[in-house]
This record gives C-alpha cells, sequence and structure tokens, in this order.
C-alpha cells in the first residue's frame, strides 16, 4: 500500500512554511494554523511509526517517496505555488485514496490501522481547509480569481499527474471545490 505523503516529511513541510515564508505580509493566524498542521503530522507520525513497531516493523524499512519535497523545493519562490501543490494537489489526493485503505484494512481486519488512517483522514481534510483558506486570500488580495491562479500555478509547478477519481465530497468540505481541479485531470476533461 502506497501512502500518498510521506509522514515524517510533512511535519518538514508545515514548519517549512512558517520559516520559509515568514517575511509574507500574512496575519498571524496564518502561521498558527501551520503551527498546528505541524503539530498534528507529527501526531500521525507516533501513530503510524507506533503501529508498525507493533507488526514487527519500522517506519523507514520500506522505502517512501519523495515527491512531497521536490515539490516544496519547486515551491520554495511563490506562497501560493506552495499552497497550491502542497496542501491543495498532494494533501487533497490523501483525502482521495484515504477512503478505500480504510476499507481495505476493515476487511481484513486491521482495525487498529484503520482506526488510525480515519484520525488522519479527519485531520487532513482540516489541512487541505487551511490551505484552501489562505490560497483565497491571497488571490483575493492580488484580485484574481482563485480556480484560474490554481491552474496556472499547478502547471507551471506540479509534475505529476493530477489523478481522477476525486473524493468531491470530502474535497467540498475543505472548500476545494470542482472548478478548481477537474480540468486538470485528463480522464475527468
Ligand atoms: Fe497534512
Amino acid at each position: 500500500m502506497r501512502w500518498p505523503i510521506s509522514s515524517l516529511n510533512a511535519i518538514d513541510l508545515a514548519l517549512d512554511i512558517v520559516a520559509r515564508f515568514a517575511s509574507e505580509r500574512m496575519p498571524r493566524s496564518f502561521f498558527d494554523g501551520w503551527m498546528t498542521v505541524a503539530m498534528e503530522e507529527a501526531k500521525h507520525f507516533g501513530l503510524l511509526s507506533r503501529r508498525l513497531q507493533s507488526l514487527g516493523s519500522r517506519y523507514g524499512a520500506l522505502p517512501a517517496h519523495d515527491g512531497l519535497w521536490q515539490a516544496v523545493e519547486e515551491t520554495a519562490h511563490d506562497l501560493s505555488a506552495r499552497l497550491a501543490v502542497v496542501p491543495l494537489i498532494l494533501e487533497a489526493r490523501g483525502l482521495d485514496v484515504t477512503p478505500s485503505m480504510i476499507d481495505k484494512l476493515t476487511a481484513v481486519g486491521d482495525d487498529e490501522t484503520a482506526k488510525i488512517l480515519e484520525i488522519i483522514y479527519r485531520d487532513e481534510k482540516k489541512h487541505v481547509a487551511i490551505g484552501a483558506k489562505w490560497f483565497r486570500f491571497l488571490c483575493a488580495r492580488q484580485n484574481v480569481n482563485a480556480a484560474e491562479r490554481f491552474g496556472v500555478l499547478v502547471r507551471q509547478s506540479f509534475r505529476g499527474e493530477v489523478k481522477a477519481p476525486f473524493n468531491d465530497r470530502a474535497r467540498a468540505e475543505a472548500g476545494l471545490t470542482p472548478t478548481f481541479y477537474r480540468s486538470l485531470s485528463p480522464r475527468s476533461r
């Protein structure tokens, strides 16, 4: 099973937003929000790491992809691009794939891991919501259409594929409506 985001990288990522963009003219609550995200990512890492140990393995025993960190480097120059690619593409992808992972774990009787993924799913929805809120804030400040700007930034700064099917309901609950992502997916055009 391939987790869309490396849990350990996710902590660094939230903290990277706070540190790298510290000189941006943003409200204090923007930085507080990402500190909360970092704390929750650390909680997820602890939960997954302990669960792996109780199964006789450990975090890092299997290779994890570093797509998240590549995205961090490619969007280091621009906060809007960072928010578009990291919370609104990569973390939103977690919302698409996690429910079926939970179903599979439940089907094989691993309720304990399923419960951990339910916690992560709930928190990740909040992370996407924080990304969407501040992305819209930046677009409103620059007087640009948020969905259009999103499309431009993703095409510029994201090398991967925007994959359907989407969990439209969870995405909408996080403030990410289909006008943002539908036209970016080759299969849903
Ligand atoms: Fe997250």
